[in-house]
């Protein structure tokens, strides 16, 4: 039995989880929301949670990952016995499913950022996103960035998924910056802000319904919980580091790009006259692509933006191929090159479904997010909190020192609101 692979440095692994968290989750799934949700309540609320809920759930898929050194259903396996390595498995699942949607959007970034660079959408977005988001174009691309997720994985955890996020997040942090910067001097910068950052607590109150399970779902995506990533990822860390301040510091990063991510594309859609609360997931590439056209510079706009999401995508996807792979390797002793290519493929076929059909797209998207995620945290947090919660803590104060009362206040952060928030989304969802 080989040795199981371990990060090599402390912001290896740091990197790896905000190269996770950070996504299509910030850049296409969290503008969006904002859209649909009424805008500034929505992003109250979105805040909210992460703070509260994402936190304190964070900090329990890493305790479980660093204490047993192993995949999600190992892990489960290991403290619950069977019952709760089921839950283990509805990570499994939730990972293998929302990458092969995952992977379908992140193709269509990919041709956007050449289809930019040439100008092939200006002439009618509309028509252009129609004929590549699916069938043959869509299989294309989607089966492009499936070999570089796969070919990431393949070469593991140190000089794979380690040295790819090393050039990957700064990468994202400095074109975002960069983008956010050109977008403030738009035209409509102003309404665009208007909308996103000053809250209608009318919204709130007459769609509490609706925004609470969205704003739930939404951190949880973000922040890549309850899919045991974060699971998978803390179980390579070899020494005893302080969870809480990684996570902060991870969590303090995914917020900032999503948010950022408002500010950058609100104005360019407001500047381009398109309504960002309208339509399905594709209506943000086209109403992007139209806003491209429209711009000074588009092009190469364009192809920034695009370029930015696709690398973004990459760091979140080789996350979500890593679990499914690393239970493989745990538990069946497969070596990584066969376990990720096996997986890979497999998660290829399944993605075949929404590059051939949009609303396989949807209804993956619905399925893994509304529900399986969900549950996945709901259990595994109901699981840390109520049945393990000594040993748990015993982790957490590795590497920070004794905890008192904060140590207490997070058991029950976790036992109490983040499990009635994730039952509650589970029900309005
Ligand atoms: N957090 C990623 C995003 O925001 C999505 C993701 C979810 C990635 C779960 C990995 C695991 O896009
Ligand atoms: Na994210």
């Amino acid at each position: 039995m080989p040795q199981r692979e371990t990060w090599a440095t402390r912001t290896g692994f740091i990197l790896a989880a905000v190269g996770s968290a950070v996504g299509l989750g910030n850049i296409w799934r969290f503008p969006f929301a904002v859209g649909q949700e009424g805008g500034a309540a929505f992003l109250l609320v979105y805040l909210l949670f992460v703070v509260l809920i994402g936190f304190p759930a964070m900090l329990v898929e890493f305790t479980l990952g660093r204490r047993t050194q192993k995949n999600p259903v190992g892990a489960l396996a290991q403290m619950g016995g069977r019952t709760w390595k089921l839950v283990g498995l509805v990570f499994v699942v939730t990972g293998f499913t929302i990458l092969s949607y995952y992977s379908v959007i992140a193709g269509w970034t990919i041709r956007y950022t050449f289809a930019s660079l040439t100008g092939a959408y200006t002439a009618d977005p509309e028509a252009y996103f129609g004929a590549v988001s699916v069938g043959f174009d869509a299989v294309a691309f989607h089966a492009l960035f499936m070999v570089l997720v796969i070919g990431v994985i393949a070469l593991g955890v140190r000089s794979g998924i380690e040295l790819a996020v090393k050039f990957m997040v700064p990468a994202i942090i400095a074109l975002g910056i960069g983008l956010a910067a050109y977008a403030f001097t738009l035209d409509g910068a102003g309404a665009a802000y208007q909308f996103y950052l000053s809250p209608d607590l009318d919204v709130l109150a007459a769609e509490w319904q609706s925004i609470l399970p969205a704003a739930a779902g939404q951190a949880f995506f973000t922040l890549s919980l309850g899919m045991g990533v974060m699971i998978t990822y803390s179980s390579y860390l070899a020494e005893d580091r302080n969870l809480a301040s990684d996570g902060a510091i991870i969590i303090g990063f995914d917020t900032a790009i999503a948010f950022l991510m408002g500010l950058i594309l609100f104005p360019f859609l407001f500047t381009a006259g398109v309504d960002p609360g309208e339509g399905g997931p594709g209506t943000l590439f086209i109403s992007l692509a139209a806003a491209f056209a429209e711009l000074p510079a588009g092009n190469i706009l364009g192809a920034v933006f695009f370029g930015t999401v696709a690398i973004a995508a990459l760091s979140s996807a080789i996350s979500l191929l890593e679990v499914p792979v690393s239970y493989v390797i745990d538990e069946f002793g497969v070596d990584r090159m066969t376990a990720t290519l096996g997986v890979g493929g497999l998660v290829f076929v399944l993605g075949l479904a929404p590059a051939l059909d949009l609303i396989f797209l949807d209804l993956f998207d619905l399925f893994a997010d509304a529900i399986l995620l969900v549950l996945g945290g709901l259990l595994v947090s109901i699981f840390v909190s109520w049945i393990v919660p000594d040993e748990a803590l015993d982790e957490l104060q590795k590497g920070i020192g004794e905890l008192g009362s904060i140590g207490t206040a997070w058991v029950w952060a976790v036992r109490i609101p983040v499990v009635l928030v994730l039952a509650f989304s589970l029900y309005l969802g």
